[in-house]
């Protein structure tokens, strides 16, 4: 069975979706096999968002990942990788698709409310990183 890495941002947290959210996940057949709710710290964000770290947008991130707790779960399911971002919708809020949780719930390529593993290798990097 797939797995993919999953995590709900602070501004989700913050504002009371993660139940709306979760619910998307089990609605659609998935399992959620593993969670915790933390507040990460730097160390463990510099590794998740280690390809992005040249990116203009880096240190911004990083501050908005820790300024709150953090869902991160395990899921599994058939194709569950490809399906979840669809699920998740686009990072630029112009592009995300009504229907899909960003295009529901976001207005900010920053705070865009989730995350999830763009391939088997991410999945198995971050389950790695956040599940160790
Ligand atoms: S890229 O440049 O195409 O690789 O970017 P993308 O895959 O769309 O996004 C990678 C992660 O960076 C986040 N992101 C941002 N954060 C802060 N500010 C801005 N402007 C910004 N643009 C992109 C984006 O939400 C992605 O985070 P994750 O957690 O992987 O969804």
């Amino acid at each position: 069975m797939e797995k993919t890495l999953v995590i709900i941002k602070p501004d989700g947290i913050e504002r009371g979706l993660m139940g709306e959210i979760i619910s998307r996940y089990e609605n659609k057949g998935f399992k959620i096999t593993d969670c915790k709710m933390i507040k990460a710290d730097r160390e463990i964000l510099e590794k998740h968002y280690a390809e992005h770290r040249e990116k203009s947008f880096y240190g911004e991130l990083i501050s908005y990942m820790t300024r709150g707790k953090v869902l991160v779960m395990i899921i599994e399911g058939n194709n569950v990788i490809e399906i979840i971002r669809k699920m998740h919708g686009k990072t630029n809020p112009l592009d995300a698709e009504m229907g899909t949780i960003r295009g529901d719930f976001a207005n900010s390529a920053t705070e865009n409310v989730v995350h999830a593993s763009d391939s088997k290798e991410s999945a198995e990097r971050e389950i790695s990183i956040w599940f160790s």
